[in-house]
């Protein structure tokens, strides 16, 4: 099971001006959190609480049903592309570059086990799908289209752009090479599906963007470049098991959203840094980010008062931003929170030679690099405990299927943790509405007039 260290929080290691006295919280909200875990694992079955996502570790079917779809596609796509933004393509991405071999796209066919490429189009950047498009062989790719509402602009358009084109190539025979993975009964992408005969996955009621990287939004991705999908299913179970507990002291995911929702409320640490020292893990920052700030940045909170409450996440990487923002974490406002995650055995050990003998630098020679990675990790995570700055740290055994759904699930809990304890609705995004619909005003969509009408004198006056 992955580990969590809190030691460095603590203010018996970085005083109580930036620590907290975490023995003392913990049996201070020892109740609070036991009512908020019991509470999340009755209202987790109920309509209309978008808890669905705590139920995916135990989909039997589902999983069945994609792993069929991905043995009947092997063999026949040179690539996947993913179309889809937000929550429909971040877990994807998160999981598929940890999980696949570095370098993935530029292996042979042999190196890949015959499996396909992997392409995400997240954005709706005109150079970018362009450029996918001079990238692929549309007739060998198989176009995974991912939105739960059906009617997202940046995915629907990149469906459209990519289907025409598709459909010029290849005619009607264009249809075998798309999976629609949506709601299974309303939006637009699934009456176009059930028109056109699309094979499609369904993401269930109840599991927002953000949450969905357990459903066939990330599995049939998963399954099709051949990842092991019961092993992400079986890290998603034991986690869940693990955090149905209701001691404080034995529930990792409620022992971090504690620390990060008193570190940012009474410790003025607004700003959450995830900082994986793995390059492969990266993209689980990216991930992070959106799952932290769009489920705990609120306006209201549930008793209706204006609170304007979130920490911002930030993302990081070890040992990279050592050499771009560990100066600022270090010197600048204590104003963070830093999560480390530490790979304790990564799959290759690369011992550097010894090659520069008496050189300055010589002393690196016979070392490993596995070594120093994790000597800079422990090395920054000491200095900036000497600066008074709070750290935590999340270590995994290794980065594969099981610790990196384990991970992921865990961090999905601490949020749904912390928004309780922030008093919010977690599974909401008022926020981003506004600027949607402005968009659909200005894009000429039917029923908003009145909005375009008021976006011109705004725009007019700016
Ligand atoms: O977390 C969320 O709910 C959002 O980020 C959505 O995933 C994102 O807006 C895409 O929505 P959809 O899947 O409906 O296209």
């Amino acid at each position: 099971m992955i580990k969590f260290n809190y030691k460095n929080a603590d203010s018996s290691v970085i005083g109580s001006e930036n620590g907290l006295d975490l023995s003392q919280e913990f049996s201070q909200y020892k109740d609070t959190i036991a009512t908020i875990i019991t509470n999340l694992g009755q209202r987790k079955d109920m309509p209309g609480q978008w808890l669905q996502w705590m139920n995916l570790g135990d989909n039997p079917e589902t999983v069945h049903q994609i792993k069929e779809f991905a043995s009947k596609a092997q063999g026949q796509f040179e690539s996947v592309l993913v179309l889809g933004i937000g929550g429909s393509a971040l877990g994807g991405i998160a999981v598929t570059e940890a999980l696949l071999k570095p370098y993935w796209n530029l292996l042979t066919s042999a190196q890949r086990n015959g499996m396909p490429k992997i392409f995400f189009l997240d954005n709706i950047d005109p150079d970018s799908i362009n450029g996918i498009l001079d990238v692929l062989d549309l007739k060998k790719t198989l176009v995974a289209v991912i939105t739960k509402s059906g009617s997202t602009a940046e995915t629907m358009s990149q469906y459209m752009i990519i289907s025409d084109r598709m459909r010029q190539e290849m005619g009607d025979d264009y249809r075998k090479n798309i999976v629609a993975i949506t709601d299974k009964k309303t939006g637009i992408l699934r009456q176009i599906a059930d028109q056109q005969g699309y094979e499609t996955f369904v993401v269930p009621d109840d599991v927002g963007g953000r949450f969905s990287v357990f459903s066939a939004v990330g599995l049939v991705p998963f399954a099709l470049v051949g990842l092991d999908i019961d092993q992400i299913i079986q890290g998603v179970k034991d986690m869940a098991v693990a955090l149905g507990n209701t001691d404080i002291n034995e529930n990792i995911a409620a022992q971090g959203a504690l620390i990060q929702y008193l570190m940012d409320t009474q410790r003025g640490k607004n700003l959450s840094v995830m900082m994986p020292y793995s390059t492969r893990l990266k993209y689980i920052s990216d991930w992070y980010v959106q799952l932290w700030a769009e489920s705990l940045g609120k306006e209201i909170n549930n008793n209706g008062q204006k609170v304007n409450v979130g920490p911002t996440p930030i993302k990081a990487l070890g040992a990279t931003d050592q050499h771009s923002q560990i100066q600022l974490y270090n010197e600048g406002p204590n104003d963070k929170i830093i999560t480390f995650i530490r790979v304790e055995n990564f799959d290759t050990t690369l011992e550097i030679p010894k090659i520069l003998g008496d050189t300055g630098i010589g002393y690196l020679g016979g070392k490993t690099i596995n070594a120093l990675i994790n000597a800079e990790a422990d090395s920054t995570r000491v200095a900036l405990s000497d600066y008074a700055r709070p750290t935590v740290t999340l270590s995994l055994d290794k980065v594969d299927e099981y610790n990196v759904a384990q991970l992921m699930y865990m961090l999905e809990i601490q949020t749904a943790i912390a928004g309780e304890l922030y008093n919010i609705n977690t599974f909401n995004q008022p926020g981003v509405e506004q600027a949607k619909n402005y968009t659909y005003a200005l894009m000429g969509r039917a029923g908003y007039e009145d909005v375009a009408k008021t976006l011109e004198s705004k725009m007019a006056m700016a």
